[in-house]
């Protein structure tokens, strides 16, 4: 596995528990772990029976996490545009771009792009003195856009630019006369702040698809669903040069059950399991069973043993 490692999948597959007895185990072994997390449903907190929030917290030696908000980032991004904007711009121009930015906040994806913004920080920020940094995501169609965004953000980021740019001719020509207010379109913090979203969504595109430093892995359960899901995913993944290497098996049954209605679903897990293992044969595949109890940082080991064979 790389560096930085993504753990996605659908909904309540157990990504978070995953991810979770990942970071744990690399814990033990040693390496130094970050494990964030960029789901709003905020459940690494379960696991860990303690409050994370969006400071990073110590949870054990060379453990380590944090939790993004979505609402919160979102806020922060659009408060410190219109901090930036305030000592720049004309009262006029203020409220014109503060009614655009409000548009924006509650705009479908503004929250999705909040939390990629800093989750990109954070992977920028703190690549050096982790060891390891482990991504649990939210469920599929939400992660898939979260990964694809510096696909799809980088060209509509360049026709922003360019409606903005086209934009300020207008108010060029309406204040010609005044070359304080040209100065301040020239530093227009719209276009400034396009513009570092694209150098970002940039250096973003470059982080992910770089095969060396990032591992993606997928989760699912043996069951219909979640394998078609999961061969979409892989290939939409694949699509935006994201590729996955290893898939968690989770939720498995004992082989050993009692009575005709658990002989029968075992049968068919069995069916599933193949499938998994004939269509993903080129994947590492990891498999974990279905334990008896709720997941917490005691029965956490339980689970991470089974990740001694992808471990390096
Ligand atoms: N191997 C397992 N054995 C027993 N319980 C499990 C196992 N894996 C996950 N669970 C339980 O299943 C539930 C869902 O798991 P988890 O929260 O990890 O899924 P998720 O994919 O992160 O869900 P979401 O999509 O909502 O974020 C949790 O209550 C967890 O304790
Ligand atoms: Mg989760």
């Amino acid at each position: 596995m790389n560096k930085l490692v993504f753990f996605g999948g659908k909904g309540g597959v157990g990504k978070t528990t995953s991810s979770s007895a990942y970071a744990y185990y690399c814990a033990e072994k040693g390496e130094k772990t970050l494990l964030v997390s960029t789901d709003p449903a905020h459940s690494l907190c379960d696991i860990f029976e303690r409050k994370i929030g969006s400071k990073l917290t110590e949870i054990k030696e060379n453990l380590f996490s944090l939790e993004i908000d979505p609402e919160e980032e979102s806020q922060a991004y659009i408060r410190n545009i219109k901090r930036n904007m305030k000592d720049i711009v004309s009262p006029v121009i203020v409220k014109e771009i503060e009614r655009q930015l409000d548009a924006a906040a509650v705009s479908p994806g503004s929250d999705e792009s909040a939390v990629f913004d800093k989750l990109m920080e954070i992977i920028i920020d703190y690549q050096k003195d982790y060891d390891r940094i482990v991504i649990d995501t939210a469920p599929t169609g939400h992660t898939l856009r979260l990964l694809s965004l510096p696909e799809l953000l980088g060209g509509w980021m360049d026709r922003l630019i360019e409606k903005r740019m086209k934009a300020m001719e207008l108010y060029e020509m309406a204040t010609r006369e005044d070359k304080k207010m040209k100065n301040v379109i020239e530093k227009d913090p719209v276009l400034s702040k396009l513009n570092e979203r694209k150098r970002k969504m940039e250096q973003a595109r470059e982080i992910l698809t770089d095969g060396d430093l990032v591992s993606f892995v997928f989760v699912l359960n043996p069951e219909k669903l979640p394998i078609e899901e999961t061969k979409k995913a892989v290939d939409t993944l694949e699509k935006y040069k994201i590729y996955v290497n290893t898939l968690i098996i989770n939720r498995i049954l004992p082989d050993n059950v009692e009575g005709k209605f658990w002989e029968n679903r075992k049968k068919l897990e069995n069916k599933y399991l193949k499938e998994i293992e004939e269509y993903f044969s080129n994947k590492n595949l990891i498999k974990i069973p279905l334990i008896d109890e709720d997941v917490k940082i005691d029965n956490l080991k339980h689970i991470s043993k089974y990740f001694v064979e992808i471990s390096d």
